[in-house]
């Protein structure tokens, strides 16, 4: 049986320390994966920083993480799809409160998950470029395809044009990016917001219009573009993207309906626990009275949501493999590339924390 290593957390606030981890065994539908590369999320520093509020469940020392690429080394007796040496992509969900494992989480060299949240990949892929997309796909078709979230059509090969538009606050995150994409691909038109130098990428992505989310007149030109225009629905990512959604939804004819991705506080440096505590119960509620005021419905979206219906199957086995094969998805944002070992994880999250523009960053192993 091969040894494995992990980034361990030891307890909250702590830093990530490397150490030996038991070698995962897959349950009968996992798949034990050899990570190459991992990527880092928000949510990782969130739970580090701020563990008593955020994944308050969870079992110390853990294993954070929820991007791996790497080669299936072992499949579990009822696994269909791959065979050990397949190259993959996965989601892992060891966070998840019903699963709450360290034996599922990122980073470490070997993962076990499910074999319905993994994705093959094309040969010309590299790990680092693959590991940008689980956690951010996830998110992005748990908040637009989910029948308890927007409930747009799925995305296909060749889809026929709805006519509808979706808007998505955040287009240039990581989770911006890939529901640009997924909207696109299952047949909308999308308005989005970004910093104008990241604009072009997103049109190449399927954006037909981006405004700038800085501009003091961003809402109402946003509102003046829906003109004419039938709502799909609204995702909103990123600081302030909840009410400014529920304003412009409101405005609009259509779906009005706004799926947040962004906790409505901040664990930006220099964040008080307590006051986030207050702050989370009173941001929830005071998007829930804004979107009554607006007619508008809003819900907060668990980006692991698709695992339990049929929307995690939809994308990660029947749109996301020959999508990438064929060259309809790309890697966006772009990957860099921050580190090559276990060691280099904490640095990378710091990193994340501090702030990124259009890009995903990766560790490589
Ligand atoms: N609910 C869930 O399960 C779930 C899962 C994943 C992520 N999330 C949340 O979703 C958000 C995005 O995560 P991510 O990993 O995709 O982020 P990310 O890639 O780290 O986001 C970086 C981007 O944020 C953009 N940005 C900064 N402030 C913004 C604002 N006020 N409005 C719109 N965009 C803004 C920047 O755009 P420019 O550089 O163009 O200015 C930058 O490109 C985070 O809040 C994260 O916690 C939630």
């Amino acid at each position: 049986m091969p040894t494995n290593t992990a980034a361990w957390i030891p307890a909250r606030n702590r830093p990530l320390e490397v150490g030996p981890a038991p070698y995962p065994t897959p349950g009968p539908d996992q798949i034990v994966i050899r990570n190459r590369a991992v990527a880092v999320n928000p949510l990782d520093w969130v739970i580090q920083v701020a563990g008593r509020v955020a994944y308050s469940w969870l079992k110390y020392p853990f294993v954070l993480g929820t991007d791996v690429a790497g080669e299936v080394v072992e499949v579990g007796s009822a696994v269909t799809r791959f065979r050990p040496g397949d190259r993959v992509l996965a989601l892992t969900v060891g966070v998840e409160r019903d699963i709450n494992s360290a034996a599922q989480g990122a980073f470490q060299h070997y993962t076990a998950t499910s074999e319905m949240l993994a994705s093959p990949i094309p040969d010309d892929l590299s790990h680092t470029d693959a590991a940008v997309l689980p956690l951010a796909l996830a998110t992005a078709a748990s908040a637009l395809f989910q029948p308890s979230q927007i409930h747009l059509r799925l995305p296909a090969a060749r889809p026929a044009l709805t006519g509808e538009t979706v808007l998505i606050w955040g287009g240039s995150t990581s989770v911006g990016s890939n529901a640009i994409q997924l909207a696109a691909a299952a047949g909308y038109d999308v308005i989005t917001t970004a910093s104008p130098r990241n604009a072009g990428p997103l049109k190449e992505l399927g954006a037909g219009q981006v405004f700038d989310y800085r501009s003091p007149t961003a809402e109402a030109d946003i509102v003046d573009a829906f003109r004419g225009r039938t709502l799909a629905g609204a995702l909103a990512i990123g600081p302030g993207s909840g009410p400014a959604c529920i304003r412009i939804a409101g405005a609009a004819r259509g779906n009005r309906f706004v799926t947040t991705a962004t906790a409505p506080v901040t664990f930006e440096k220099g964040f008080s626990l307590g006051r986030t505590i207050t702050g989370m119960a009173g941001g929830m509620a005071g998007l829930q009275l804004s979107a009554r005021r607006h007619g508008v419905r809003t819900k907060f979206v668990n980006g692991a949501g698709l695992r339990k219906n049929e929307v995690g199957p939809a994308i990660f086995r029947d749109f996301l493999p020959a999508a990438l094969a064929e060259g309809r998805y790309r890697i966006a944002p772009p990957a860099t590339v921050v580190g090559d070992s276990l060691a280099d994880l904490q640095h990378a999250m710091d990193q994340q924390r501090e702030g990124v523009s259009a890009t995903k960053l990766v560790v490589s192993l």
